[in-house]
């Protein structure tokens, strides 16, 4: 069975990556697909977030990662998907969610939606939380892999105040990380 993790990942938080293993559990193959969506600015390019997400999820073997847009039903049904996968962190994430589930429904019902719930150490966490501390300068070492929170220093920091870029022990910096939408 072919399962879809649709999504902005932008970027990939410790979070999707414990959805992602989890999926990886029970389905035959994931696919994880990006969104290209040209109404939003997002930190890091499409070709970026799969880059990070192709690092990240290296140790699994039945993954496969890929971007789309348009409907998430049109493209789950291309890739031959009968599940899409979404991550469920607290009680204002399900409101959305089941709306988003219902709407696909009826836009196809040979696809089910199928909803993790997030391990409890990340039900606060989102790419938005992850790119709010980056703008204003705190660590996301915790929150995000370790070569994510690489490509956030290196977005955010070093290309305005490289002498400053963060260090393992000195990494709450006072940098703007500027044209960056927070949203999602
Ligand atoms: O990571 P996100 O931003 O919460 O993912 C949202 C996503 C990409 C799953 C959702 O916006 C989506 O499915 N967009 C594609 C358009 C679509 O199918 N819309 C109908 C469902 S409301």
């Amino acid at each position: 069975m072919i399962a879809i993790y649709p999504g902005s990942f932008d970027p990939i938080t410790l979070g999707h990556l414990d959805v992602i293993q989890r999926g990886c559990k029970l389905f035959e193959r994931v696919v994880v697909a990006v969104l290209r969506n040209p109404n939003k600015m997002p930190m890091f390019t499409v070709q970026e977030r799969l880059d990070q997400i192709r690092i990240s999820t290296q140790h699994l073997p039945n993954i496969e990662l890929d971007s789309f847009d348009g409907l998430t039903v049109n493209y789950a049904q291309i890739r031959q998907a009968v599940v899409i996968i979404r991550g469920l962190r607290v009680l204002s994430d399900f409101e959305k969610e089941l709306q988003m589930a219902h709407t696909n429904k009826t836009l196809s019902d040979k696809i089910e939606t199928v909803f993790l719930a997030t391990s409890t150490e990340y039900g606060f966490l989102s790419s938005s939380v992850v790119k709010e501390i980056a703008r204003f300068g705190g660590s996301v070492d915790h929150l995000v892999p370790k070569h994510v929170a690489k490509d956030i220093y290196n977005k955010c920091y070093a290309k305005t105040h490289p002498e400053s870029a963060p260090t393992s022990t000195n990494p709450a910096l006072k940098m703007n990380c500027p044209n960056v939408e927070l949203e999602a």
